[in-house]
């Protein structure tokens, strides 16, 4: 049996989105530089992540210390543990955007903030509210040239290079088709649903074509289809385009099926793997500090019940 009954085979030749022709100064270009290591190779055994006995301390307090992981290139990994214990912390650490209290830590071969222009990320608790008039397709493009230019305004853009453009309007049109979110993108984003708003975001954060995406809570607040949906939109991607996908969950049964590994964080360190190794009673009722029973369903699949949403204090310890 295999522990991956939806994985699509990986894409063994380069992707064919193209970078943004003249239009060097754009994060969009280096990231599809011929040079770059890791796209060099697509066999899964590049590394992308590495952390080494790393500590983190937030607002001057210890949060979790002593771990050490490893992600390689066009795996699918999930950031898994309690409210508070640190998830969102360890990417904004990737990110660069926390230093880090103990240890070191390598994002794409380089220290963490220096690779970013090759990372999608998408940060938690994204939502708009009914009334945002700004269009699906507008939140897209901004994820193209909102850090050149701030708010795109077409007209201007379009006036002073035409080119580049029409190399962003068939760019954005390329990652909207390829979540899925086409036939809704000129309406308001207020005016989508919360799995719609889901697509165009993941939409803006694949339009630099990232090798790296960094997602936090992706499935937040989604109802069970969503996140069926939007989980195999992520491997889609993963497996297709050959994208390293970490991703912080509370619940995993979404995305179990996809998963290569697992980062289980607690204060203490954390417990990596891959999932059936680490998603064990044994392991999770010692992480979460609750009963929590883990079966196996008809196709085989791992099924991890008792998990809490909100469990009632941050760290729990036993
Ligand atoms: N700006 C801040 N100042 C002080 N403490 C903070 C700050 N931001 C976060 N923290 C604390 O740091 C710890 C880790 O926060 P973090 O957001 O990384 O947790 P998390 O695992 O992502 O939680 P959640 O599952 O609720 O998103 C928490 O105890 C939190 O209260
Ligand atoms: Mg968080």
């Amino acid at each position: 049996m295999s522990p991956h009954p939806s994985r699509i085979p990986v894409a063994s030749t380069p992707r064919t989105v193209p970078p943004m022709a003249g239009d060097d100064n754009t994060p969009g270009a280096s990231v599809t530089g011929a040079g770059a290591p890791e796209r060099a190779q697509s066999n899964g055994a590049v590394t992308v992540v590495e952390l080494v006995d790393v500590a983190a301390r937030v607002g001057g307090r210890p949060v979790w210390s002593q771990v050490s992981l490893t992600v390689t290139a066009g795996q699918f990994v999930a950031v898994l543990g309690p409210n508070g214990v640190g998830k969102s912390t360890l990417l904004k650490i990737l990110l660069g955007l926390q230093p880090v209290a103990a240890g070191t830590v390598t994002v794409l071969g380089a220290r963490p903030g220096r690779a970013n222009t090759r990372i999608g990320y998408l940060p938690q608790r994204r939502a708009f509210d009914a009334q945002t008039r700004i269009r699906g397709v507008d939140i897209v493009r901004l994820g193209l040239d909102g850090h050149r230019w701030g708010t795109p305004i077409p007209l201007v853009s379009r006036l002073l290079r035409p080119t580049a453009h029409r190399q962003a309007q068939q760019r954005v049109a390329e990652v909207l088709d390829l979540v899925g979110a086409t036939h809704y993108a000129h309406r308001p984003i207020g005016q989508c649903s919360g799995g719609e708003q889901q697509r165009l975001l993941i939409a803006q954060t694949l339009i630099r074509d990232p090798e790296l995406l960094i997602l936090d809570e992706p499935l937040d607040s989604l109802d069970a289809p969503s996140q069926a949906g939007i989980s195999a939109l992520l491997d889609t991607i993963c497996r297709t385009r050959h994208v390293t996908v970490l991703l912080v969950a509370h619940d995993v049964n979404p995305i179990l099926a996809y998963l290569d590994q697992v980062i289980y964080l607690s204060p203490g360190g954390a417990v990596t793997g891959p999932p059936e190794q680490v998603i064990t009673p044994d392991t999770l009722t010692r992480l979460y500090g609750t009963p929590i029973d883990v079966l196996r369903d008809r196709a085989g699949r791992l099924v991890v019940i008792g998990a809490p949403d909100a469990p009632p204090a941050h760290h729990p310890r036993r």
